[in-house]
């Protein structure tokens, strides 16, 4: 179980300059998600550019646990063998989803509907976090899912004649549209989700690439029950959310310039890019790859200079297509001449840790002026970040983040309770390191 342990943190000395280019590793999202699908796809799946961080191996050994043959000759490189929609076998075990939201929400819509009882537990995080969400719909599917209080332990009991549902979803949330998609795969009838904004879309194009026929009807999209997944290939980009950290890096200290090489940018991502493009950010997209074949990701590397930042009021349209960007944004903000406003992002409260409280009370140790909301944040910028003791509440975005801050910062910054940084970003330190931040663990 990943326990997001208090002892380890980092030090990031002020100032500094980045420089060059980097990689940084492959994408969580599709990770799981490609795992997730190659294990109930017929046939075998191969999977290059895994992320290995600590959240997508929960999905790996809980999919191991289910029955699944899984071989991961080299880190990155990750081989399935399918059991087909009705081939996963009890677990006997309650499966450990440690920090993973994704897993936990997506496993709930693949199990409700198998022959057999599954219970999901996780981290200190994960068990704090909203089921119901995920639950809610499934129950109207006809499964039969129990949380406590609304948070896990979920306790599934399978429920093999799930019925469609036409669902409108109450928030913007990927992870509950895929999860009804996914039960519905295995529903009597035709299962439509209709969302509230557009929110990342990376489950409809790779069920279309294991050939799942994926009916997008304006704001809806559907799944016909009883469709079958073929195995496939799939080559994941690298992570948008871990190269957003460079990204804004790179506007506050890349005096030279610094480029990230392949990029995954499917445009329900990729948000912060506009939002930084909006404060006035130096950022230019290289085109590899528009992806055409069904089930692509689009690619780009994407180069950013030292930018002179001024504060925005952030559209609300662009909140989910940058949700889990907040984090540093909030940092680009503190620099940013001026005043920025983010409203109507109520679900950075339920995220890994309450991101709006932890990024308020780490600005504030900062001495940057900001004031919390209910759903959202307001900053005054550009007068400047001191040092002190930042609290990351074991969300490693936020400890990221204030690692960033440091090359804008007047003093150190010292940051807590980093552990779960291997999360989504294995390698951080050394990859930080290369770019120029001064940054060491402790
Ligand atoms: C994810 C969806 C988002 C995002 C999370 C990953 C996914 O969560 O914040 O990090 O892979 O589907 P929500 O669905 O709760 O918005």
């Amino acid at each position: 179980m990943t326990t997001g342990g208090t002892g380890a943190r980092y030090r990031v000395e002020p100032g500094g300059e980045v420089a060059g280019e980097l990689t940084v590793p492959g994408d969580k999202s599709i990770s799981h998600r490609a795992l997730m699908f190659g294990g109930i796809a017929d046939g075998e799946t191969e999977i290059t550019g895994f992320l290995a961080g600590e959240d997508c191996l929960a999905t790996l050994r809980a999919l191991q646990a289910l029955g699944v043959r899984i071989e991961r000759p080299e880190p990155h490189r990750v081989h399935v063998s399918g059991r087909g929609i009705d081939g996963l076998a009890a677990a006997g075990v309650p499966l450990d989803m440690g920090n993973a939201g994704t897993a936990m929400r997506l496993f709930m819509g693949l199990l409700a509907p198998q022959a057999f009882d599954s219970t999901l537990v996780g981290d200190e995080s994960l068990m704090r976090r909203p089921m119901e969400r995920v639950a809610a719909p499934l129950r109207l599917m006809g499964a039969d899912i129990r949380t406590r209080d609304g948070r896990p332990p979920v306790e599934i009991h399978g429920s093999p004649q799930l019925r469609a549902i036409d669902y409108a979803l109450p928030v913007a949330s990927a992870q509950v549209k895929s999860a009804v998609l996914l039960a519905g795969l295995k529903a009597f009838g035709r299962t439509r989700v209709t969302e509230p904004a557009p929110a990342r879309d990376h489950t409809e194009r790779m069920l279309s690439a294991f050939g799942v026929e994926v009916l997008r009807e304006g704001a809806a999209v559907a799944v016909e029950g009883g469709q079958r997944l073929t195995g496939t290939s799939v080559a994941v980009p690298a992570d948008f959310s871990s190269a957003a950290f460079f990204l804004v890096a790179g506007c506050l200290a890349a005096e030279r310039g610094l480029l990230l090489r392949n990029v995954g940018v499917n445009p329900t991502r990729t948000g912060l890019l506009q939002l930084l493009q909006l404060m006035g950010a130096e950022i230019r997209v290289h085109t590899l790859r528009q992806e055409t074949r069904p089930g692509g990701e689009p690619l780009a590397d994407i180069e950013v200079r030292k930018s002179r930042l001024k504060g925005i009021r952030v559209p609300e349209a662009l909140v989910p297509l940058s949700i889990d960007e907040f984090p540093v944004f909030f940092i680009a903000a503190a620099v940013a001449e001026g005043e920025t406003l983010v409203r109507g992002a109520l679900e950075l409260r339920v995220k890994e840790s309450d991101r709006l409280a932890a990024m308020a009370q780490g600005l504030s140790v900062l001495g940057v002026e900001n004031q919390l909301l209910d759903d959202g944040l307001w900053i005054r910028g550009g007068k400047g970040l001191g040092g002190g003791i930042i609290e990351s509440h074991g969300d490693h975005r936020i400890a990221m983040a204030f690692a960033v801050a440091g090359l804008a910062a007047r003093g150190q910054i010292e940051i807590r309770d980093v552990a779960n940084v291997a999360t989504s970003f294995p390698g951080f330190l050394e990859i930080a390191r290369s770019a120029g931040l001064q940054i060491q663990a402790l």
